[in-house]
């Protein structure tokens, strides 16, 4: 008899656009620049035939990752993409009809995996001024919650919380054994991180990918981080050999390179500010807290008309969000190197006007 997944027939996927290599993206929170074409050339050289056809070994990437997080391997699960840590955290710790509890907005596939396995997603929404109580979180963390997500900081707000909001958080969820996934797919930009307590604390986890900060998008690695006996369970649910050899070889070089995230790092946050400070001096609103990304409030055109003229006419990628708390319809551009804010402020002056003709 054919079975068919009604969950997963009836599941609605964004279908992103898929020729975005001639364009300066700015959408997808990825590094605009990617990594020094030199660094990029050297770790190639290394690439032999035989690299490529066999398959993949774990335990150096994994060792260095390791020394570099201050953990141990016991600590980490290796994923293909931190988007799909988050799939196994959820189908390994949550059950059909689990309640799981979010911030929103957020990144979209927590509500998109819970609808894929019938788990009950339930969003926490933003204050309009975009805060994120901590109350409003402890509320929802009922004896019946399963899972909670929270990021560090959120995309497409940037909020974080401190050890104090956590701390609170994390009791809360201890006394109603709820698990707790942390997202730190942006903490790079800002550099503050609860690996610790993942190791400290059973049913903690930290997910992490290098597709941000460390521009390896195209590669598809991340990882999760938490007490050996967790992330045992998370293993076994992982695809055999889910990391690709070159993502691990591109990310230990990455590591192991003195200097080049940091330089990375500075490069990026100078040219947050300088996007920030100009917009501002030009008149625009802006909502900009902790990542490498930010929301501009457009001053005449609405902000989907403006996501499609800076495609068309200037080739520039970025999201519109529609009720972005009391600011509205914005745009969400990511930051980078102050090279391409320039190329999307001039972009964004020229294009955002009033149109007389229609007047
Ligand atoms: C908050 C957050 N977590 C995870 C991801 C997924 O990253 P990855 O490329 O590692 O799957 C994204 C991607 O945009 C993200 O914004």
């Amino acid at each position: 008899m054919y079975f068919v997944n009604e969950s997963a027939v009836n599941l609605e996927r964004i279908v992103y656009q898929n020729n975005r290599k001639d364009y300066l993206r700015l959408d997808l929170n990825e590094n605009p620049g990617g990594l020094p074409e030199e660094f990029i050339s050297d770790v190639l050289s290394e690439i032999t035939p035989g690299f490529i056809s066999q398959y993949p070994e774990t335990y150096d990437f994994t060792e260095a990752l390791a020394k570099f997080l201050n953990v141990t391997s016991n600590n980490i699960c290796l994923v293909n993409g931190s988007s799909e840590g988050i799939r196994h955290i959820i189908e390994a710790f949550t059950s059909i009809n689990g309640r799981i509890v979010g911030v929103s907005p957020s990144y979209a596939m927590y509500e998109v995996y819970a609808k894929m396995y019938d788990r009950n997603f339930v969003p926490i929404k933003y204050t309009d001024d975009l805060q994120m109580p901590v109350e409003r979180i402890i509320e929802q963390l009922t004896p019946d919650t399963q899972l909670l997500i929270l990021l560090n900081p959120n995309n497409p707000i940037g909020n974080a919380y401190t050890e104090d909001e956590f701390e609170q958080i994390l009791k809360r969820s201890i006394e109603n054994e709820i698990t707790i996934l942390i997202d730190e797919a942006y903490m790079y930009f800002y550099n503050n991180t609860f690996i610790d307590t993942a190791l400290k604390n059973a049913h903690v986890f930290v997910t992490r990918t290098f597709s941000k900060l460390f521009s390896l998008g195209g590669l598809r690695l991340g990882y999760i981080v938490g007490q050996e006996k967790d992330v045992k369970v998370i293993q076994n649910l992982c695809t055999p050999h889910n990391t690709n050899a070159v993502a691990m070889l591109f990310a230990q070089r990455i590591i192991e390179k003195e200097g080049l995230l940091d330089s990375i790092i500075s490069k990026q946050l100078d040219g947050k500010e300088y996007l920030i400070a100009d917009l501002r001096a030009n008149g625009y609103e802006v909502n900009a807290q902790e990542g490498n990304f930010i929301f501009i409030k457009p001053q005449y055109k609405d902000a989907d008309e403006l996501v499609v003229l800076l495609r068309e006419k200037e080739r520039i990628l970025v999201k519109a969000y529609d009720k972005v708390g009391c600011l509205g319809k914005c745009l969400r551009v990511t930051t980078g190197e102050r090279k391409y804010m320039d190329q999307f402020l001039t972009a964004l002056y020229s294009l955002d006007k009033v149109n007389f003709f229609s007047m």
